[in-house]
């Protein structure tokens, strides 16, 4: 598949040749620029009231007349100014599903006034493409053949196309970032386990020269990484703690880090979950399905930066081995926690990667996670929760979250809310009350990470979508690759 093709030329519209043209009138009004064989069918459809002038519509022309394009899809997004490029975005989709099921296999995509677009727009170019030709598989091969589009074309202006064309490669990259993490998220927990994300780590190692090093739940033991054992050790399915290293600066610049909560099912343990819906929980290495996604985009942009991706990975299983609440375990910090509800293992696994972490000297750690249901009665499932006591990280990842149309929202992270985690057996225990309960989580993170910069990510409402459409959104790879691309020096 190509998605990173670009048409800079004056052509006129008329003039492309293609298997479907898709128009976005960026404006309600009809921009005086456009091509007029294209002006006449806009104003054709309008009269007739096939078409409203309103964001969120579109129309469809077979062989239209006075075009070399075989299709044409006319979209309306609404004014950029006050929409953004997200009103793009959603328009080009709803063309793009216009299209699907259809003959066409290339697609130019065009703004009523090619001088507008922009990198921001190539990026949103390749990331619809990206969800319009997904399509899990994996495990249902009957899902059919991928969907016809193999490429696509976006038409802009001679000035602005060395800066558009990098886009499209930014996006092309991050495209298959997010497509690898929904595939790997989506994989049901007894073909993703632990041990396949680290063979997973292993072929990205050896298909693009990252160093891999996996370690075995010995060598976690023996690192003292107590927390990260005792969630492991309900189940069969032996624990992996990955780390993944690319090199793209040398050796004296601090690498950014990432870390990925990577619990390919988390039944709750001991303190199990209700059933239903309990098969969602499959998703609950969301965290490490990004990582794994950000490492893909990277490798493919190859920006001068060092980038070290750890993924702590195993199941939460009830068992005859399986941990009991009010258990007291030592952290590889020292620090000791009582477990007082399995079900909050998410954070018992990251705080010894957050430990293992600081060996890396890095100048900002970021980790991303599937944390809590207290996030997602929070904000839902737009915006992902961005926790970090450190303003100037926050306003990185703010914007870069604007940037790449992936939504994030600063919470808070006060100290006041350390009071729910104190323990009369342990230095803390796992879990608050319900209150707050995103917050808690945060800051119980937040006591193994004062030896760098750091900011975690709950992405527990934004990792995957349920109900009929339901599947991985391989969210947050956009933000994250943005994030770590800013880092560069
Ligand atoms: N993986 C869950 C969080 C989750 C819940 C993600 C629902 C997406 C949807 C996490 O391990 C968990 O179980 N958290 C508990 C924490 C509680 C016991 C303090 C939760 O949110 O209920
Ligand atoms: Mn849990
Ligand atoms: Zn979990």
């Amino acid at each position: 598949m190509d998605f990173k093709h670009l048409i800079s030329s004056a052509a006129a519209l008329s003039s492309i040749q293609a298997d479907a043209l898709v128009v976005v009138i960026e404006t309600e009004q009809r921009d005086p620029s456009l091509d007029p064989a294209v002006a006449t069918l806009i104003d054709d459809a309008v009269k007739g009231g096939d078409l409203q002038l309103k964001a969120g519509r579109n129309v469809y022309f077979h062989r239209p007349a006075g075009l070399k394009a075989q299709r044409l899809v006319v979209a309306v997004a609404a004014p950029s100014a006050a929409g953004e490029v997200k009103t793009f975005k959603a328009a080009l989709a709803q063309a793009l599903s216009v299209l699907k099921g259809g003959g066409a296999k290339h697609v130019v995509v065009a703004l009523a006034s090619s001088a507008a677009v922009g990198a921001v727009h190539a990026e949103a170019v390749t990331a619809a493409a990206g969800d319009a030709t997904y399509l899990y598989r994996k495990t249902k091969p009957s899902a059919g053949a991928a969907p016809l589009l193999q490429k696509l074309s976006l038409v802009c202006d001679k000035a602005t196309a060395r800066e558009v064309q990098q886009g499209l490669q930014r996006g092309a990259a991050i495209g298959a970032g997010v497509g690898l993490a929904r595939e790997f998220a989506n994989m049901p927990g007894n073909h993703c386990t632990p041990s396949f994300l680290a063979d997973q780590a292993r072929a990205l190692g050896k298909s693009h020269g990252l160093s891999v090093q996996v370690l075995d739940r010995k060598a976690v033991e023996k690192l003292g990484m107590g927390a990260f054992v005792a969630v492991a050790q309900g189940s069969a399915e032996p624990l992996k703690f990955i780390v993944m290293r690319y090199d793209g600066a040398a050796k004296t610049v601090a690498p950014v880090v990432l870390v990925g909560k990577g619990i390919t099912f988390d039944t709750g343990g001991i303190s199990i979950k209700p059933s239903a819906e309990m098969d969602e929980m499959k998703y609950d290495m969301g965290g490490a399905a990004s990582v794994f996604g950000t490492m893909r985009a990277i490798v493919e942009l190859k920006p001068k930066l060092n980038l070290v991706c750890i993924v702590p990975s195993c199941d939460n299983m009830p068992s005859g081995t399986a941990v009991k609440p009010g258990d007291v375990v030592t952290s590889m910090s020292g620090q000791t926690i009582e477990i007082l509800n399995t079900d909050a293992e998410g954070r018992l696994i990251l705080c010894d990667a957050l430990t293992y972490a600081e060996r890396f000297k890095p100048a900002v750690v970021v980790d991303i996670a599937t944390l809590t249901g207290a996030c997602v009665i929070a904000l839902g499932h737009h915006h992902s929760g961005l926790f970090t006591a450190d303003d100037e990280i926050a306003d990185t990842m703010l914007q870069a979250s604007r940037r790449a149309l992936d939504p994030c929202w600063r919470m808070p992270l006060d100290e006041e809310y350390d009071e729910a985690l104190k323990s009369n057996f342990a230095d803390m225990a796992n879990v608050g009350g319900r209150a707050g309960g995103s917050i808690t989580a945060a800051r119980f993170l937040s006591r193994f990470t004062g030896k760098y910069r750091w900011a975690h990510l709950d992405i527990a409402g934004t990792a995957w979508k349920s109900g009929a459409a339901k599947g991985a959104t391989g969210r947050p790879v956009p933000l994250l690759t943005h994030f770590v691309l800013a880092q560069q020096k």
